[in-house]
């Protein structure tokens, strides 16, 4: 991974960047870049400020990658339009829910070839009693296997699942060149610990062990009193995972 000369190593983290205004976005990933590979932008930051946003941020950190986590969901033919009018800003991922179908996921794959299509399969925040709620067949890690099979076939090269699912799915795309990217990251206690409105969480260390590419990690760092602090500190710990 690309580095700085102050910290040579980049935390594989996408920092969710849920800011309540542009200038806090911009200085969280400021505050962030030295120590992690990926800036995400999503709803909250893309439906204020718009796609200049995304260049934005490229100035105010140009070693990051950017995650555009529009989570799209529409017929296969709005969302081939909808990917190619992201396209120019040329994300590292771009999500969609993997519950649109195949064709769907294969339109914003066909629009987007400099971009990993990243199919989000079962949302953390749902509980088992959720999904019965809304019909999704059951248990959450049957649910996110199944769409992740289904959303590779049909072109996605990276995967959103939950730190509890990963290692099942990385088991089902053994064979494929995808990457997982696991949200509902909290540490184990202290600061950053609070589960807030994710249900299905596990420690950063802990889903990296289980074959997590990426972590998305919002609150623990953003709501933390000192960001880049976090942010280091989480960095620290996952080069022990991996060293
Ligand atoms: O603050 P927190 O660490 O919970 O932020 C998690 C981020 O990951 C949020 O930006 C949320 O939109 C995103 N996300 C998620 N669950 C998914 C997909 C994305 O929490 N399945």
């Amino acid at each position: 991974m690309t580095g700085t000369p102050t910290d040579p190593w980049r935390a594989p983290i996408a920092v969710a960047l849920d800011a309540p205004d542009r200038g806090t976005a911009l200085a969280w990933a400021a505050a962030v870049a030295p120590h992690v590979a990926v800036l995400k932008v999503g709803l909250e930051a893309y439906l204020r400020d718009g796609a200049p946003i995304v260049g934005a941020l490229r100035d105010a950190a140009p070693a990051c990658g950017i995650f555009l986590d529009l989570k799209l969901h529409d017929i296969p033919n709005t969302v081939r339009g909808a990917a190619r009018s992201v396209a120019p800003l040329v994300p590292a991922y771009l999500t969609v829910h993997a519950s649109g179908g195949p064709a769907m996921i294969a339109a914003a794959a066909e629009a987007l070839p400099a971009t990993a299509v990243t199919a989000v399969t079962v949302l953390t925040s749902l509980s088992e009693d959720d999904l019965a709620a809304i019909g999704l067949r059951g248990p959450a890690r049957d649910a996110a296997v199944r769409l992740a099979t289904m959303a590779v076939r049909a072109g996605a090269r990276a995967i959103v699942c939950s730190p509890q699912e990963v290692a099942a799915v990385r088991e089902a795309v053994a064979d494929e060149d995808v990457t997982l990217i696991t949200p509902g990251v909290r540490p184990a206690a202290g600061e950053g610990s609070g589960v807030g409105d994710q249900a299905r969480v596990a420690t950063p260390e802990q889903a990296l062990a289980d074959g997590a590419d990426l972590l998305v990690v919002g609150r623990p760092i953003t709501a933390a009193a000192d960001p880049a602090g976090a942010a280091r500190a989480l960095a620290a710990a996952l080069r022990e995972v991996r060293a």
